[in-house]
């Protein structure tokens, strides 16, 4: 156990509305791996030839094999006690907010309502030429799908070059701007526009607390920074407030 500070405490129990900003960090203990680092999929895979709409028109079929397998790992992973802390705290808080990196929906099957997918969501496909959504079972055996109008089958996440989707994003921006605490839990903050809303909820006025293994940019100019294991830390912040709120 690490010590949470008393001062984040009492701000926890003054505070409205909470937001979580999370990352690819808070899934790896559910067994899904991050993007950057020793073990990152982008150290071992090339953004550019998986996560780009001209990498998919150049070759689909790989793009989907790329997809098809991480959606696999997604399929079989467990929302962790982080998700399910964050997930709890709803029943304490007046309003908890979760604004995600992520595109494995396990905040959601955790049980968070309230949820901003800011780089869209590998449980859902649409067509690129009509947009219509198939969210069905895809078929791959006679090759990539396709939609009935003849348009390739794409999953619905967000690629290099291309804009997020505009009503999560001003979601999120709305979130940070209105917080009262802004957690920031297991990213490297290195993606933008992404990373820019911990600033906007910086400027708005919310204490900034930052939750990862290590030392991000964010770490200087964050108000509280618990180095260490997600689904250790956020389960550990949570309880210190229970036996000071007697819940
Ligand atoms: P990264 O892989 O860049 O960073 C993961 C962060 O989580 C690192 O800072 C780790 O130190 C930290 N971390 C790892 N395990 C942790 C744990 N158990 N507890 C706490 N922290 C832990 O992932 P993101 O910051 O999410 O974009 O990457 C941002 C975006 O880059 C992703 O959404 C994706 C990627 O390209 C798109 O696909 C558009």
């Amino acid at each position: 156990m690490i010590r949470i500070d008393n001062n984040l405490i009492e701000a926890l129990k003054e505070s409205k509305s909470i937001v979580f900003f999370t990352g690819a960090g808070i899934s790896a203990e559910s067994g899904i791996p991050t993007f950057r680092g020793k073990e990152g999929l982008w150290n071992k895979f090339r953004p550019e030839e998986l996560a780009s709409f001209n990498a998919f028109i150049k070759n689909p079929k790989l793009v989907w094999e790329w997809y098809n397998y991480r959606r696999k790992i997604v399929h079989e992973a467990q929302p962790n006690p982080a998700h399910l802390t964050i997930a709890e705290m709803q029943n304490h808080f007046k309003d908890v907010t979760v604004v995600t990196q992520n595109v494995d929906n396990l905040h959601r099957r955790a049980g968070s309502n309230k949820v901003f997918e800011l780089h869209g969501n590998i449980e859902r496909n649409f067509c690129i030429n009509c947009k219509k959504f198939h969210n069905e079972e895809l078929d791959f055996s006679t090759g990539v799908p396709k939609c009935e109008c003849g348009g390739l089958i794409r999953p619905d996440v967000v690629w290099f070059g291309e804009y997020l989707p505009e009503d999560q994003f001003l979601g999120g921006e709305k979130a940070a701007i209105e917080s009262d605490i802004f957690f920031v839990v297991g990213t490297s903050v290195v993606v933008y526009p992404a990373a820019g809303l911990i600033y906007t909820a910086k400027a708005s006025g919310a204490i900034i607390v930052e939750v990862n293994l290590e030392e991000t940019d964010l770490s200087s100019s964050a108000n509280y920074s618990y180095f260490g294991k997600a689904g250790e830390i956020l389960p550990n912040i949570f309880e210190e407030y229970k036996l000071n709120t007697n819940l």
